[in-house]
């Protein structure tokens, strides 16, 4: 599958299970306008229907990436701004979207992530990125704060110093440096951040896609509703993978080192 949208290419390895959405506006650095915002969630749509044509599982992962040498996203369209109204930058609905897609939604950041472009990528279940790449909430110098929860989610993530001080400099940090702090799972070297990236998507895709996603939402839910109700998720679903014909393939590989289980998503 190949789907050119107006800001987004749709993309879908079949045989991977792995969806690719690349923000494709590289001429203003990817920058974010509503029509980029309405094709993410239209590109997860389109995904999402691969699920709903298969047998189990087919979308193991989806990665968000953006075309061009530069940048992930540089953040809101800042063309927009003189007169748009606060909804104009409403990405609340995008960060839903992304956190209720079932598979796990990886940003691969190379280039500049900036504003929005950071929002984005802390709304994605995990972050990978290129040595070079630069991260920041640049809103602080147009006299603004990062409108979709930034300053939230890096707390969450890093703690609220950190969070403060990213937002109130307006520094754009390294990628060792957002690592460090928690806000990126992995940094790779430039020349090898493409394999490398492929190569953690494949270790998550080849894995059992119901516990995955499981474990998305236990971890989602552990933010949003707290240890109670995440404690009461994980024993759900526990009982309901006990079940699964993957966990009897898993158990069946973990007593056989012959055997090279397949895991479909039932
Ligand atoms: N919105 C709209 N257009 C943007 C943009 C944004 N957020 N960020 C970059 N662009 C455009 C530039 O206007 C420029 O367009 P042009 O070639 O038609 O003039 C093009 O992308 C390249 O950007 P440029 O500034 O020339 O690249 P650079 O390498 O000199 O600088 C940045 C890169 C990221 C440091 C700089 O573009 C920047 O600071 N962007 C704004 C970041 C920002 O404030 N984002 C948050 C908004 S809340």
């Amino acid at each position: 599958m190949h789907e050119e949208l107006d800001a987004v290419i749709v993309a879908f390895d079949e045989e991977q299970g792995v969806g690719t959405l690349t923000l494709n506006r590289p001429d203003a650095l990817n920058a974010m306008n509503g029509q980029m915002r309405a094709d993410i969630e239209t590109g997860l749509e389109l995904l999402g229907e691969r699920d709903a044509e298969a047998e189990g599982v087919a979308v193991r992962a989806v990665v968000i990436e953006g075309a061009g040498e530069k940048a992930f996203c540089a953040g809101a369209d800042v063309t927009g701004f003189a007169d748009a109204s606060p909804a104009a930058f409403d990405a609340h609905g995008l960060r839903a979207a992304i956190g209720e897609f079932s598979a796990p939604v990886v940003a691969k950041i190379d280039g500049y992530c900036l504003g929005g472009g950071l929002e984005l990528a802390l709304a994605c279940d995990l972050r990978l990125a290129s040595e070079s790449s630069r991260l920041g909430f640049p809103e602080v110098d147009l006299g603004l704060l990062p409108g979709a929860g930034g300053v939230q989610y890096v707390s969450r993530l890093a703690g609220p110093a950190f969070a403060k001080e990213l937002a109130m400099t307006g520094e754009h940090i390294e990628a060792e440096r957002a690592a460090s702090e928690g806000i990126v799972n992995h940094v790779y070297d430039d020349e090898a951040f493409a394999d490398e990236a492929a190569s953690f998507v494949d270790t998550i895709a080849d894995k059992p896609p119901l516990a995955v996603r499981a474990i998305k939402d236990s971890g989602n839910v552990s933010v949003e509703a707290g240890l109670r109700e995440g404690r009461k998720y994980d024993r759900r679903i526990f009982g309901t993978l006990l079940e699964t014909d993957d966990h009897e393939e898993g158990a069946r590989a973990f007593a056989d080192d012959e055997y090279d289980p397949t895991f479909v998503g039932k």
